[in-house]
């Protein structure tokens, strides 16, 4: 027994909209073949939010219903919910506020959190703080995003890679040590030219002119923040291993961002860690930024095993990056 509070995960929801954009129909809309696309990326298919007047709030809120269920308890018992996402239903007011109206979360309070596909990462850390300072009994930290908002589909570097989806988990005060227990995290701002969204902020504010040039869509240089992306993600891994004196052995798995499986690979190789112990759903999702993590978790749930160590690591726009050890 320890004195020192942790934040503890007690329960994991989510969600992936029902259809799917395979290869063969990407095929159909850019120069590209299914063959390029598993090799080089490691994706069969992404799910798609179809339907009108559906947005980022209509994936959280059935994940964090979910998670309540499972938790047995009320929407009304959440403290804050965080959504770290860079598609939220409006510019403002945030999704938070948005999905805590519709699951009559009525005390809670809320915010985005803006880090790309770092965004669930970075949410669990300030979550957790909020547990650690004592003020907090049930944060809700969300990790979801609906790519294909801003996604151009004539775009053959981007609209392979991205799908929509998300996931949630909840943080409650744990006084035997489980739940986030570390984190290393960075960002790189300096790298924002390799991959943004140009328009709509108010550098740019969306106008005919923007939307001709399409800049309102994600822009990706993806060879440099591949190559950064690798760097990033094992550092991070390595650093947060080796100030808590663990090995390979000592970690049950690793839960890396679901950008391109090469990396993957790479981060785990550099880790030293057995694919077998390296969470992987890109074939199925693709790469849903902030949702990837949650996504993982969501899963793999039923492989968990109270006690184990686990590393997730992230690397994004920004440039975002990290890595956090949790207790399961
Ligand atoms: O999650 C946020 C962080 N994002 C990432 O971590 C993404 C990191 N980047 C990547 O995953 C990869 O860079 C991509 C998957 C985006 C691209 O893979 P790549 O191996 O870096 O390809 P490349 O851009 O270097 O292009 C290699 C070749 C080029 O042809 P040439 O010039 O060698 O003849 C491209 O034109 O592949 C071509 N190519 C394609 N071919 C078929 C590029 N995209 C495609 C495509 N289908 N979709």
């Amino acid at each position: 027994m320890t004195e020192k509070v942790t934040a503890a995960i007690t329960a994991v929801g989510g969600y992936v909209p029902e259809y799917r954009l395979t290869n063969k129909e990407l095929e159909t809309m850019v120069e590209t073949n299914d063959e390029w696309i598993r090799t080089r990326t490691g994706i069969e298919e992404r799910r798609i939010q179809k339907g009108e007047g559906l947005a980022l709030s209509d994936m959280i809120v059935p994940a964090v219903l979910e998670l309540c269920k499972k938790r047995g308890m009320e929407p009304s018992e959440i403290d804050c919910l965080i959504v770290g996402t860079i598609t939220g239903d409006y510019p403002f007011p945030s999704t938070a506020n948005v999905v805590c109206d519709k699951i009559g979360a009525k005390n809670a309070w809320g915010f985005d959190l803006a880090a790309a596909c770092s965004g669930f990462l970075y949410g669990l850390t300030t979550g957790a703080a909020l547990i650690e300072s004592g003020r907090y009994k049930k944060i809700v930290v969300v990790g979801a995003d609906k790519m294909s908002s801003i996604i151009d589909y004539t775009d053959r570097n981007t609209c392979i890679i991205f799908g929509d989806g998300g996931g949630a988990v909840l943080l409650e005060p744990n006084f035997d040590g489980f739940g986030v227990l570390d984190s290393v995290l960075k960002s790189d701002g300096s790298g924002r030219k390799y991959l943004k969204t140009e328009a709509g902020g108010s550098l740019l504010p969306t106008s005919l002119e923007t939307v001709q040039k399409k800049q309102h869509f994600v822009y990706q240089e993806g060879a440099a923040v591949y190559k950064y992306a690798v760097k990033g993600m094992a550092d991070a891994v390595h650093e947060l291993m080796e100030r808590n004196h663990l090995t390979a052995d000592d970690i049950a798995w690793l839960v890396p961002h679901q950008a391109n499986i090469r990396i993957i690979e790479s981060t785990a190789h550099r880790a030293n860690i057995p694919m077998d112990k390296v969470m992987v759903n890109i074939n199925k999702y693709g790469n849903t930024t902030a949702g990837t993590l949650p996504l993982c978790l969501w899963d793999y749930e039923s492989k968990l095993k109270k006690g184990d160590l686990i590393i997730l690591a992230a690397f994004g726009g920004g440039f975002t990056w990290g890595a956090t050890l949790v207790r399961w």
